[in-house]
């Protein structure tokens, strides 16, 4: 991964909206033209309310005309190789191949590069419903 995406995830964090958990994440998605897409954390009062980075990164992408995603970084100030969670890997799997790559960071660049198949084995595919 150029380091890019990392720094692209970082500034995302820096915008975290989490007031509750200080818990700030930041997510950042390439697609295979090489655009970028970022997202932070927001959170809600009533709290289950509030979402992911990964999901403000989702709305941000599909804004800016989807496409293919080739990779993903992720990173969380609190917590090194921070992993989506399960409603965050579902949502991102809808647009993703499962050779996608995940970069897991650490607050000095990707600490683990998994894929998105290792994330998501077995998921829901919503094949049957088209
Ligand atoms: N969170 C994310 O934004 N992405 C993840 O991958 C894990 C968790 C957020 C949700 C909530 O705002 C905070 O982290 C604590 O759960």
């Amino acid at each position: 991964m150029s380091h890019d995406l990392f720094e692209a995830a970082k500034s995302a964090m820096a915008k975290a909206y989490a007031p509750y958990s200080k818990f700030p994440v930041g997510a950042a998605l390439r697609t295979e033209d090489g655009r970028i897409f970022t997202g932070a954390n927001i959170e809600v009062a009533s709290y289950p309310e509030g979402w992911c980075a990964e999901t403000t990164a989702l709305g941000h992408y599909i804004m800016g005309g989807g496409g293919k995603i080739v990779e993903i970084a992720v990173l969380a100030e609190r917590m090194a190789k921070c992993s989506p969670c399960g409603g965050c890997r579902q949502r991102l799997a809808e647009f993703c191949r499962p050779e996608t790559k995940l970069y897991l960071c650490d607050n000095t660049g990707v600490a683990e590069t998994v894929t998105m198949g290792d994330m998501l084995p077995y998921g829901f595919r919503g094949d049957i419903l088209k």
